[in-house]
């Protein structure tokens, strides 16, 4: 990571938006020009996004959130979050604020290495073949490196050739190569596609047969990252409720999920919300994410929890590992201003620091969700979100919203008319009271 940052910044939510971007600009060191650019209403040129996708007719905004409190690996991190979901950035907040008594987080990555595939197709003897294959493995990696020069002067490059004979559905057989290449800082795809389209004449002519498909795979499980936290049980107390009863809740929410495809798949989709997040912010393909971390899932041959949660110790300890393919650098994170103000906030100076801030981020939005699914339920937040935003849509002042969003909680009926009615009655006239984060 570069320069120090400071996380842990009281009151921040209830600040308003300007001021919280001139203290975030102070924190994270911006330039007066970043921080310009941080207000500006237009984040993505028209011209640059007509560069980047086709048929483009617009830009299409999200917002821009900070995630508090983290600390990874020792060091105070700033998380910046791209989502329109209600609660995930103050949840992520509030896990990284209670961990950080046992320590935040600890976190780390595997190389950046990548996996192009290459299906041959009409091989004559595809078990012959995969041996002279690997016989070859030293021109293969040579080739790799005559493809992508630069990834190879920068440190990274041809790593490793693996081959196997796949039986496929119909009664056909393929011989499929695995191209394992270390991509460095960026996340790779263009690069690997490049490598595979251009390795695979090659590969054909050590094993005979046609090249067919020259594409990477987004199972990239040599490129994993793993996160683990400790939640001392003081730091888990709740009104009521002793942290020891909170931790033993959470570890029976884990177990389901471990247990059960359908509770997993939406545990999962919990620990996305915060990668997503933070890869939306940086520019990074979450699509590619998505992909990896539900086939890693399913690594085992059922659909398991990427994230796992034990009683041990007077503390509740929770893991995370999975596959996280992102870059700092490259075409769509370098084309596009926010994203580089996002890494800026972030501090990371390389993917693999990335990949370990995901990873606890992952691991912090899961603790957050099984901790109110498994005491409160997720609703009494939720709804005060929702109360908020009805008082808004009913046309209260900013400083009427709370009151009135507690109103409409109280009178349990929270709808617009009813927002409305208590507009007019003089209900929403408390001076505001900040929300959590
Ligand atoms: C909602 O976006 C995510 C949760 O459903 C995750 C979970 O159930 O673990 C709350």
């Amino acid at each position: 990571m570069s320069a120090p940052r400071q996380s842990r910044l009281p009151g921040f939510h209830a600040l308003p938006v300007a001021e919280r971007r001139d203290l975030i600009a102070r924190v994270a060191d911006l330039t007066e020009d970043e921080r310009a650019a941080l207000a500006s209403e237009s984040p993505l040129a028209l011209d640059t996004a007509a560069r980047l996708t086709e048929n483009t007719i617009g830009v299409y905004a999200l917002p821009l959130g900070v995630a508090l409190n983290f600390t990874v690996n020792g060091r105070d991190v700033l998380v910046p979050m791209v989502t329109e979901e209600p609660s995930v950035i103050a949840a992520a907040g509030n896990a990284a604020r209670l961990a950080r008594g046992g320590g935040g987080f600890t976190a780390d990555a595997d190389p950046p290495w990548m996996i192009g595939q290459v299906q041959l197709v009409g091989v004559a003897d595809p078990r012959a073949a995969c041996a002279r294959l690997e016989a070859a493995r030293a021109r293969i990696l040579a080739r790799i490196d005559e493809i992508e020069p630069g990834m190879a002067r920068r440190g990274g490059g041809a790593r490793d050739v693996e081959v196997r004979v796949l039986e496929a559905p119909l009664d056909r057989t393929f011989v499929v190569v695995h191209l394992l290449v270390d991509v460095g800082d960026a996340m790779g795809a263009n690069a690997i596609n490049t490598i595979a389209e251009g390795t695979a004449p090659l590969l054909a002519e050590i094993a005979g047969g046609t090249p067919h498909l020259r594409i990477l795979s987004n199972l990239t499980d040599r490129r994993r990252a793993r996160a683990s936290v400790r939640y001392r049980f003081d730091d888990l107390a709740m009104p009521e409720r002793p942290g020891a009863d909170v931790a033993a809740a959470v570890e029976l929410a884990s177990l389901f999920a471990e247990a059960d495809p359908y509770r997993a798949a939406t545990h999962n989709k919990g620990i996305m919300n915060g990668i997503d997040a933070v890869a939306l912010a940086t520019g990074n393909d979450w699509r590619a994410l998505e992909a990896g971390a539900h086939a890693y899932a399913a690594r085992e041959g059922h659909y398991g929890a990427l994230a796992t949660w034990r009683v041990a110790e007077g503390a509740l300890v929770g893991r995370i590992e999975l596959p996280l393919a992102v870059g700092t650098v490259g075409a769509t994170v370098d084309g596009n201003p926010r994203a580089r103000l996002a890494l800026k906030l972030l501090g990371v100076s390389s993917a693999r620091e990335l990949a370990e801030v995901l990873a606890a981020v992952g691991l912090a939005q899961n603790f957050a969700a099984l901790r109110a699914l498994a005491t409160e339920g997720i609703q009494k937040g939720h709804m005060s979100r929702h109360a908020r935003a009805v008082a808004t849509a009913a046309g209260a002042r900013p400083d009427q919203v709370e009151a009135l969003a507690e109103a409409l909680i109280a009178s349990g009926d929270v709808k617009v008319e009813r927002a409305r009615q208590l507009l007019a009655s003089g209900a929403s006239t408390r001076a505001a009271r900040p929300a959590t984060s």
